[in-house]
C-alpha cells in the first residue's frame, strides 16, 4: 500500500474517514494547531504526529522540515484535510499531482474560509463538496470528484452534518480514482 501523509488543523473527521478507508497507509499527521482534536485521533491510531509552528518560522522552512520527514517515511501522497495553511510552491513542486485537498463547496464557487457559510449567506439551496489536486492557488487545481447536496429546508446544523457525511464518502472516492491512475 502506498504511504500517505495527512495535513490537518482541526477536528479531523476527514482524517478519521481516510484512515478507516484503508486505501493508503497513513504514516504521518502534519498539524499546525496544538489544540486540534485530530492529534488525539492520530495517537489513537498510532500515527506519528509532526507539529509545525507557523508563528516563528516561515512556511518554506516548515515545509522543508516536513519534506525531510516525509522522505524518511517514504510518503508518496499528501492529503490535505482541513489544513489551514496554504502550501508554497516548494512542497507542491516536490509532489506533482500527488497532493489532494477537500473543500466544502462546488468549486470554483466559494473558495477560501467558511465556504458553507458563504453559500448559505448567498441563499444557495444546493451546495456541495469537491476533492481536487492542489496547485499554487487557493482551492484551485484540477477537480477529481465533486458532488452536490440539496439543502432546501435544512437548518444550519443539518447542513453541516450532510456536508461532513458527503466529504467522508467523496474523499475515499477521490482516493480510489487517484490510486487507479497512480498504478496505471
Ligand atoms: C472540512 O469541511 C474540509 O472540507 C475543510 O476543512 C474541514 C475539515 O473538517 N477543508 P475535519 O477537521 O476533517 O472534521
Amino acid at each position: 500500500m502506498l504511504n500517505a501523509a495527512i495535513f490537518a488543523s482541526g477536528n479531523g473527521s476527514n482524517f478519521e474517514a481516510l484512515v478507516n478507508s484503508n486505501r493508503v497507509n497513513i504514516v504521518l499527521l502534519v498539524c499546525n494547531n496544538e489544540n486540534a482534536y485530530v492529534i488525539e485521533r492520530a495517537k489513537k491510531h498510532d500515527i506519528e504526529v509532526m507539529m509545525l509552528n507557523y508563528k516563528d518560522v516561515s512556511p518554506l522552512y516548515n515545509e522543508t522540515l516536513a519534506y525531510e520527514v516525509m522522505k524518511r517515511k517514504k510518503v508518496e501522497l499528501i492529503l490535505l484535510a482541513g489544513f489551514m495553511k496554504k502550501l508554497t510552491p516548494f512542497l507542491i513542486g516536490k509532489y506533482p499531482k500527488c497532493i489532494l485537498n477537500i473543500h466544502p463547496s462546488l468549486l470554483p464557487k466559494y473558495k477560501g474560509l467558511n465556504a458553507v457559510d458563504q453559500a448559505l449567506e448567498a441563499g444557495e439551496t444546493e451546495i456541495g463538496v469537491t476533492v481536487h489536486y492542489v496547485n499554487k492557488y487557493l482551492d484551485d487545481g484540477k477537480v477529481i470528484v465533486q458532488d452536490s447536496i440539496d439543502i432546501k429546508g435544512l437548518d444550519v446544523k443539518d447542513v453541516y452534518e450532510k456536508v461532513h457525511k458527503k466529504e467522508h464518502e467523496l474523499y475515499v472516492e477521490a482516493l480510489d480514482i487517484v490510486l487507479e491512475e497512480f498504478y496505471e
